[in-house]
């Protein structure tokens, strides 16, 4: 029997709880032996919930019972998780942890820590919720070359921008149903301005090429500028636009960009839709391969955390080995990234020729303007035409 302790009885940790219970059955016989929550660590009482049995207050219960060999560390935020996990690593228990801010600020930390005392950090639930990524980039792809990374990582504004899509919608009055249904969050610039995305695709970039990805030099547009108009263009040109987090590698250089694009339906993140998140990774050996799920959500989040305990506890004394060193990987500014470039605008074709060169219309959708995609150009040779033309309504990259 493996005790485990799970700190914090929010979401996520509650469904921790669920799994290991409901599914104690299907764990044990696929486990050969049995996982039991022996704490659940929470500041509140949840009178009448069983969870009362194994509540404890005091993180020191856990700490100091050498029973425990693995901790769940579903609190969120930096502190007091980062200090918890830091005790618990030092005291040779493993750690799963569904946290993805402490995840990007301090994975090689904790990583090192955790060999240290010969205990794992693992985190699957920290990037795209129940879909598994980071275990197959560590270890069914570890013999690839990771060319690219593309996903949409986050399920709030992929359910914003799809019924922005499917019912003709401004962003704004999607944005409000969304947070009347609790899709949303009463704060939602984490979401809606690439923020959340941009932490994740900084971790897996991190994994795929194991040094640090500061998600700051990552650069990051949201969604809030995107219009239905820009929706019926997209639709005229048999397309839809997702949120993508990015990270590519290319001439031995690294780029990265959470932005907007335009996708057409030959890729298969196209079809992606609503809160759901889909990471489609390339490998210069094997290809492309695809990672669908939910991104988010109690039990799908749970389960994952859950994924990591069972390996832990399949590997109990031993360090499970991650590469991820504190040294930074160099992400090139996105001005030599090459691609084409949709822009609405309320100059005449000839104008636009006359700075673009050849493009392709796109004409009849709103009045007084039109749009036009570019042919392949780096992004600072588009700023510069750009600055030059003066006259842009908007501009989303194409994929
Ligand atoms: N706010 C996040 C999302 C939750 O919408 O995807 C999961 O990290």
């Amino acid at each position: 029997m493996t005790k485990v302790a799970v700190l914090g009885y929010g979401t996520v940790g509650s469904g921790v709880y669920e799994v290991i219970k409901k599914n104690r059955d299907v764990i044990s016989g696929k486990l050969g032996e049995e996982i039991e929550v022996k704490y659940v660590l929470d500041l509140r009482e949840f009178e009448g919930d069983p969870v009362q049995e194994v509540l404890v207050h005091d993180v020191d219960v856990i700490i100091s019972d050498p029973e425990v060999a693995i901790v769940c560390e579903t609190m969120g935020g930096e502190h007091p998780a980062y200090e918890f996990t830091k005790r618990a690593l030092e005291s040779g228990k493993s750690v799963c942890t569904s946290n993805k801010e402490l995840v990007e600020k301090y994975g090689p930390e904790f990583l090192q820590i955790a060999k240290a005392h010969n205990c794992s950090y693992l985190f699957e639930a920290s990037v795209g919720g129940g879909i598994p990524i980071i275990r197959p980039l560590r270890t069914s792809l570890a013999q690839e070359e990771i060319l690219s990374i593309t996903g949409i990582l986050n399920g709030t504004t992929n359910y914003i921008l799809t019924k922005m899509e499917t019912e003709g919608l401004a962003f704004a009055d999607v944005l409000a149903r969304a947070q009347e249904k609790g899709y949303a969050e009463k704060n939602p610039d984490a979401d809606v301005l690439g923020f959340d995305a941009c932490r994740k695709i900084a971790i897996l970039t991190s994994l795929a090429y194991g040094k640090k990805v500061d998600f700051a030099d990552i650069t990051t547009e949201g969604i809030t500028s995107i219009t239905d108009k820009d929706f019926a263009y997209a639709k005229k040109m048999g397309a839809t636009i997702k949120l993508f987090a990015k990270s590519v590698k290319k001439s031995g250089k690294y780029y990265a960009l959470v932005a907007p694009f335009v996708v057409f339906p030959e890729n298969p993140l196209y079809a992606v839709k609503g809160v759901f998140n889909a990471i489609l990774v390339n490998c210069n050996m094997g290809g492309e391969t695809m990672y669908y799920g939910k991104g988010a959500g109690k039990l799908a989040t749970a389960s994952a955390v859950v994924a990591d305990v069972l390996d832990c506890a399949r590997h109990k004394g031993k360090h499970l080995d991650i590469k991820w060193e504190e040294r930074k990987l160099e992400i090139s500014p996105i001005d030599g990234a090459v691609r084409r470039f949709f822009v609405r605008t309320s100059s005449a074709e000839e104008r636009i020729k006359e700075f673009f060169g050849e493009v392709e219309m796109i004409s009849g959708v709103a009045d007084g303007e039109c749009g036009f995609v570019t042919e392949e150009m780096s992004e600072a040779a588009y700023r510069e035409k750009a600055a030059k033309f003066g006259d842009i309504l908007s501009m989303i990259r194409v994929d």
